[in-house]
């Protein structure tokens, strides 16, 4: 059985490591890794690949950056020529970014099976291209791997209950455990001159607060208030530091000396430098749920989320991009006990496991059955109606 693995952005590497390395236990598995090239910088993709140990690519389509339809544009025609070489039996794809919708529509139309790894999260917030981007994918999708319970209610209010829905637990938990132990060996804390359990993170790339000059301002001068109680360390994403350049804000924060704005940081040193953190304020998906396994409290800084197992169960907190707001969201993070938080079912670093033995027991089924599946679900469930 082929799989075609679709990597296209930094916040899926982390994600496809754990499944690269499950699919070795299953000799009926055939990976293929195809790598969009969405992210094309060393700090943003070639690194991880390195440190996560993944193999390198079969095919990278190098498509690059540009506008979402550009971006999209280019990775269709080019993942469809991919597919129709490589003569997939299963296109598996990752997360919610551009890549992931383009090659899930690509395989659909090409009635190859799709899996979607981190189905059902929802933000409900329809201004985010990677909300979009996780609707239109479930819905394409044949096998829903759900990392966390509310991903099971939202596909169920979508629908999409079907028997390919399953609640696998978090494939980037996997890949934190896993190199929890390497990580540790980092030095990144003392390289950035910081005391353990005596600094701030910042993360921030999402373009609702980093594509507005008046919002990220605002956000600025409230980080200027934790940055006079903490000093941040600010890993600063490629599209982030091309927006303070341009609204002329770089040089603010480079006057600051309890700020430090550096490049991203690879895969080992950000996970030691999270771990170690006081707190964390960022704008990312994935680090809220790093930061509940770590017990570090975060401060997102969105309206939203759509990880809100973080919130409800773990250190997270949403905080909006309000200066007065994320300051009291920040003070009762800094009061709150971390101990008392707990961990989401299922991020066990064992999802990738679950999720290579569903495959290999599934076999090769060609898509028409679970379309047949689903049209019988729905007459059974009229019928019950009636
Ligand atoms: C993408 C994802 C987002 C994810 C983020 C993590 C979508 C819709 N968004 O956003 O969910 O959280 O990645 O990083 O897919 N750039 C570089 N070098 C690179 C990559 C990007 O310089 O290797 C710059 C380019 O100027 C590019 C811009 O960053 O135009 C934005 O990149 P893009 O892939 O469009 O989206 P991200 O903002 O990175």
């Amino acid at each position: 059985m082929r799989i075609v693995n679709v990597v296209g952005a930094r916040p899926n590497f982390m994600k496809i490591a754990p499944l690269m390395a499950a699919y070795g236990a299953h000799p009926a598995l055939e990976p293929v890794l195809v790598h969009t090239g969405q992210h094309y910088d060393h700090a943003m993709s070639d690194r991880f690949f390195d440190e996560l140990d993944i193999p390198r690519p079969d095919l990278n389509l190098g498509v690059g950056g540009g506008t979402h339809a550009a971006q999209h544009a280019s990775v269709i025609q080019a993942f469809e020529k991919a597919c129709l070489d490589l003569k997939p039996d299963l296109v598996l794809v990752v997360g919610d970014v551009n890549s992931t919708i383009s090659c899930a529509l690509v395989a659909a139309k090409l009635n190859i099976p799709v899996a979607h790894v981190e189905a059902g999260l929802r933000s409900f917030d329809r201004t985010m291209p990677e909300e979009i981007n996780r609707v239109l994918t479930d819905q394409l999708s044949d096998l829903l791997f759900v990392s966390e319970q509310s991903g099971l209610i939202n596909l169920a209010r979508e629908g999409l209950d079907h028997e390919g829905v399953h609640f696998v637990g978090n494939v980037m938990i996997d890949s934190l455990y896993r190199n929890l132990p390497r990580a540790a060996r980092s030095t990144v804390v003392a390289d950035h001159a910081l005391v353990a359990g005596e600094y701030a993170v910042l993360t921030m790339h999402r373009p609702a607060n980093v594509d507005d000059a008046g919002i990220l301002t605002r956000l600025l001068g409230v980080l200027e208030r934790v940055a006079a109680e903490l000093p941040i360390v600010f890993p600063a994403h490629p599209r982030t530091l091309d927006r303070l350049a341009s609204f002329g804000l770089r040089d603010r924060l480079d006057g600051n000396p309890r700020v430090q704005v550096v490049q991203p940081l690879g895969y080992l040193d950000f996970l030691e430098l999270v771990r170690r953190a006081r707190i964390i304020l960022t704008d990312s998906g994935g680090i809220q749920e790093e930061t509940t396994v770590l017990r570090v409290p975060c401060v997102t800084l969105r309206e939203s989320t759509e990880r809100p197992s973080t919130c409800i169960e773990g250190t997270n907190r949403l905080a909006g991009t309000d200066p007065d707001r994320v300051w009291a969201e920040y003070r009762a993070a800094m009061s709150s006990d971390p101990a008392t938080f707990g961990i989401p079912a299922r991020w066990d670093g064992h999802a990738a496991e679950r999720i290579a033995a569903i495959l290999a027991s599934r076999g090769a089924r060609p898509r028409a059955e679970r379309v047949l599946a689903t049209a019988h679900g729905a007459l059974a469930r009229m019928s019950r109606v009636d």
